[in-house]
């Protein structure tokens, strides 16, 4: 409307001009104002549209507010854990809504204290569906998961979750400097407490070599950090959180043969004392386990120390020599 106003304006005052019925200076005059006259009109116009975008965006997000959690909220034990903590799953079930199979179907598991405990198993049997009933994502529909003998239904979730300090298998990075990145996991660090977790991540090494050192932007629009530096970032986040109950999702895609070692070495200072769950993906990383539970449809089918396991002609060893087949994963 505005142009169409503006052009309409230029032929008057032409026909104007020709007709000497005005001055060329009053005629430049008017032309120059024109679209001055029509610039709230087009500003109206924007802030309609980023209001409708607004409008649509928020719907969005206030059905993901209004999304009830799928755990019961009622808690009824106040007690403190006391570290360290021995975690035990006794028949636990769990179907996904929709689907017609369990993912878990009486899944008996104990996670000792203060030991680390491989979870192996081939794509879909369920190792990602236990560690989300650890971390109460949802509930089991049958079993309990107790911890020191407290189930965890009867904890608050937030309660139960500064519990845990856990290393996804693709560690989210968000917008912001390196600092800010680990700082995550305890809002109240320093940042002298940061740089010597990221020390003993095996992290500060890449960190000093980023264009600002821990000040770079990272995340998503910032400088990117291969698959190996954003799991060191979250071993870190690990170590500051210093939780009694570490999680770990291994990678599984293959990590230069460095990162591979540098994450080893800071994964065993971590895990050092703490009780640990790996899904684990390495030969490495399964070989020096404490415990380990091979995991198929669902069900534990076997569970032992590795020397125990290997000298068995079960499961284990097929598993195994398929590890070792694929050099370092699967
Ligand atoms: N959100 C979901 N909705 C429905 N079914 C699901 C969902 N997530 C997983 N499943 C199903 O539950 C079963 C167990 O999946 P889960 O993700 O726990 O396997 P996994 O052992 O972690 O596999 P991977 O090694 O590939 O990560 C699979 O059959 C899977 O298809
Ligand atoms: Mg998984």
């Amino acid at each position: 409307m505005a142009s169409a106003a503006i052009g309409l304006v230029a032929v008057i005052l032409g026909v104007r001009l020709i007709d000497n019925n005005i001055t060329f200076e009053s005629a430049f005059l008017v032309l120059l104002l024109t679209p001055e006259f029509y610039r709230p009109l087009r500003e109206l116009g924007v802030a309609r549209h980023a209001g409708m975008e607004g409008k649509a965006a928020a719907k969005r997000i206030i059905e993901i507010l209004e999304t009830p959690l799928p755990v019961q909220r009622v808690a009824t034990s106040r007690k403190p854990l006391v570290d360290p903590l021995t975690i035990t799953c006794a028949g636990v079930t769990y179907t996904y809504p929709g689907s017609e199979r369990s993912a878990l179907s009486g899944v008996n598991l104990t996670l000792p204290a203060g030991s680390c405990t491989a979870l192996v198993g081939r794509s879909g049997a369920g190792k990602s569906t236990l560690v989300n009933l650890l971390l109460r994502f949802m509930d089991a529909q049958d079993g309990s998961i107790t911890v020191n003998d407290i189930p965890l239904s009867a904890l608050p979730v937030e309660t139960w979750r500064e519990y845990i300090a856990l290393v996804p298998q693709r560690p989210y990075l968000f917008y912001g400097s390196v600092m800010a990145n680990i700082r995550m996991a305890r809002p109240s660090a320093s940042a002298q407490e940061i740089i010597e977790v990221a020390e003993l991540a095996g992290a500060a090494e890449f960190i000093n070599q980023l264009p600002s050192g821990y000040e770079t932007e990272i995340g998503e629009r910032g400088a990117r950090l291969s698959a190996g530096q954003a799991q060191r970032i979250a071993i870190a986040r690990a170590f500051l959180k210093d939780a009694p109950l570490l999680i770990l999702d291994e990678p599984t895609s293959s990590l230069d043969p460095k990162s591979e070692m540098l994450i080893r070495q800071a994964l065993e200072r971590l895990m050092h004392n703490r009780t640990a769950l790996v899904i684990a993906h390495r030969y490495n990383t399964i070989a020096s386990a404490e415990q380990i539970a091979i995991m198929e449809h669902g069900k534990i089918v076997e569970i032992g120390k590795p020397e125990r396991l290997l000298q068995q002609d079960g499961s284990y060893t097929q598993l195994m020599e398929m590890y070792r087949k694929a050099r370092v994963t699967i």
